[in-house]
């Protein structure tokens, strides 16, 4: 492949994606990293392979990465890092995911975009249309309604301030204790029980932990205000998906808007297709952003390069 640019040092990229979307990357990294030979995976020489010391990684093959036995550390494209911690728990090398503000940017007009839908009764007017029910539902306004947000890190945050500016009273909840201007906060397992109990709409960006899987179940979701609504942009397995689909019957929960899923895509017989009070979103709430991450990327590795610093690695115990 014609990527290959001059420079000393070889730096893999390891990912399944495809070959438009590698030329996107190999072009945009290699451009902003003249010092660094970037080298698709299967391109390497078996001496580029034993000497590559940090790999630019995008859903990497675990079999790849074990051909490259001296690596210090891998930079993920993406944010979410569980299959990473989980595949390569045994390895020596640190994981480092990305941090974007434009990520986090993204993300949070998303996070907006449906918690309006929701604020809305858009779901509702939907159904109305379709059986030519004309008939106004009762407002309440955004001040009156809570937003709860599972997860302050990077993207909660985020989301956490748009929903702020855009009038609603917002709730977080994260492991440690967080002070943003205008949110209330709450940590830990008693935290958990109140930010259930008062959120009209729950917007889960948690990341996917021992700690976080099957974390939203019915003892919660039975906390919740009546025909709350809620918001999954964290990862599938967060749900306990038995107890979902039981409070989505119920109506429990009024609506529920899903972009992650325990298997993706979303097989064909799933549930969650046929359930009418479910929006199905095909993972696509936060897509990375190429030339940003890029540039994030490239700063981390030239940073490391000058001053042998690593950036902020995932910490592999906490799983996040
Ligand atoms: N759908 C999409 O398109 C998409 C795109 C990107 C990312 N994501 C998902 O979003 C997740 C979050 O990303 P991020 O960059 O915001 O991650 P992050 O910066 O690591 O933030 C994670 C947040 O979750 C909290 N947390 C983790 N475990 C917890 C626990 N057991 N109890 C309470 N709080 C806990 C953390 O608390 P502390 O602050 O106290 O550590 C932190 O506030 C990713 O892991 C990924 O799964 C989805």
């Amino acid at each position: 492949m014609s990527f290959v640019v001059s420079g000393s040092n070889v730096i893999p990229f390891v990912g399944q994606v495809d070959a438009e979307e590698l030329t996107e990357w190999m072009s945009a990294l290699s451009s902003l990293m003249p010092g660094e030979r970037l080298v698709p995976f299967s391109d390497l020489t078996d001496e580029e392979k034993l000497s590559a010391e940090i790999a630019i990684v995008a859903n990497p093959h675990p079999d790849e990465i074990a051909k490259l036995p001296n690596l210090i550390w891998i930079h993920s494209v993406w944010a979410g890092v569980e299959r990473m911690v989980a595949e390569f728990k045994d390895s020596s090398f640190d994981i480092v995911r990305l941090i974007d503000p434009e990520l986090s940017r993204t993300m949070a007009e998303a996070v907006l975009s449906w918690s309006l839908y929701l604020h809305r009764d858009m779901p509702a007017y939907l159904h109305q249309q379709k059986n030519r029910e004309w008939k106004a539902r009762p407002y309440k306004k955004a001040s009156q309604k809570t937003v709860g947000i599972l997860g302050l890190g990077s993207l909660g945050a985020t989301a956490a301030n748009t929903l702020f500016e855009a009038g609603f009273k917002v709730a977080g909840w994260s492991r440690s204790n967080k002070e943003l201007s205008g949110i209330q906060t709450y940590a830990g397992p008693k935290g958990l029980k109140t930010i259930f109990s008062k959120s009209d709409i729950l917007v889960c960006l948690l990341p996917l932990t021992g700690e976080t899987r099957g974390l939203i179940n019915r003892d919660l979701l039975t906390l919740m205000p009546d025909r709350a609504g809620i918001i999954n942009f964290g990862r599938g397995p967060i749900i306990n998906k038995i107890d979902f689909l039981g409070a989505l019957e119920t109506g429990v929960l009024s609506h529920a808007v899903l972009d992650v899923f325990e298997t993706e895509p979303l097989p064909e017989d799933d549930a969650f297709w046929d359930q009418p009070n479910v929006t199905v979103l095909p993972h696509i709430s936060a897509p990375t952003d190429i030339q940003t991450a890029s540039e994030i990327v490239a700063g981390n590795i030239n940073n490391f390069r000058a001053t042998g610093e690593l950036p902020q690695i995932v910490n592999r115990g906490r799983g996040y």
